[in-house]
């Protein structure tokens, strides 16, 4: 599991437990909606993204919740702000031992940079793995274009990032544009035929795999599930597995959390 979830293994697409792909998007309105879901779904999914509306709600302890049921999180709070404020919040992230974390790659070279330096630091002085840096380049409520978002990129991974979020239809062609490995996580994921709901510009789990994303960001597909395990096991067998069609659903079920 471990091996899995590493940093190195992360650039390997076709490596072990492709379910590690799928990041459950936290967005519900209580910690017990939220424990909920970690306990129904942590021996499926294992990476929980923990948003703005959770994070205020709960603060730090949704994410000791996560992590006592030895699950990932992905901070997802899109730090933006002068290079010595983010990079004493990542610090504080360090800390409470997430996997990854968001930041703005408008917030500046130095921004990125010390931000970059902070978790490295503690890190190490905590002598625990560092926290993937993922940069969010233009949001997608936002008007933007596709070299927009490329240059931004490229300024992320410049200053030391390790990935960018980004819409499923950039996947292809950041990956095939920049010249270096980088994370590509990827949200507006919808099942074949589903609602769009607000998200503009989807993608089935597949398509974005296929795309060259390296995780998939589901919210609402899952949360809004009359049943969030069958939902789950969907998307991970149907799509996910699909989409790199090596492994068998026995050998997955069997696998050890
Ligand atoms: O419910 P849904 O699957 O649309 O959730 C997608 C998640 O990904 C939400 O938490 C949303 O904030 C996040 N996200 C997004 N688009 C971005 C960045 C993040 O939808 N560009």
């Amino acid at each position: 599991m471990k091996a899995a979830l590493s940093h190195k293994s992360n650039h390997k697409s076709n490596h072990k437990l492709q379910a590690d792909k799928v990041i459950l998007a936290l967005d519900v309105d209580s910690f017990a909606r939220a424990k909920y879901f970690v306990d129904k779904l942590c021996t499926r999914i294992k990476i929980f993204k923990v948003g703005l509306q959770i994070f205020t709600l709960c603060g730090p302890e949704i994410i000791k919740y996560i992590r006592k049921k030895k699950a990932e999180v992905f901070l997802d709070l899109k730090f933006y702000d002068i290079p010595n404020t983010v990079s004493n919040a990542v610090r504080q992230a360090v800390r409470l031992n997430v996997k990854m974390m968001t930041l703005h790659i408008s917030g500046g070279r130095e921004m990125l940079k010390r931000a970059q330096e902070a978790a490295k630091e503690e890190a190490r002085f905590l002598k625990i793995e560092r926290p993937l840096l993922i940069g969010v380049t233009v949001l997608t409520s936002q008007p933007s274009t596709a070299e927009e978002v490329l240059n931004l990129a490229k300024i992320g991974l410049d200053c030391g990032l390790d990935g960018v979020v980004c819409s499923a239809r950039e996947v292809a062609f950041l990956k095939e544009k920049l010249d270096r490995k980088f994370i590509a996580i990827t949200p507006g994921i919808r099942p074949p035929g589903s609602a769009r709901d607000d998200q503009k510009r989807t993608m089935t789990a597949k398509e974005a795999l296929a795309a060259g994303s390296d995780f998939i960001v589901v919210g609402r597909p899952i949360l809004e599930a009359k049943d969030p395990v069958d939902a789950a096991e969907r998307l991970i067998w149907d799509q996910v597995q699909n989409a790199v069609g090596t492994r068998s659903k026995m050998r997955l079920r069997s696998v050890p959390m």
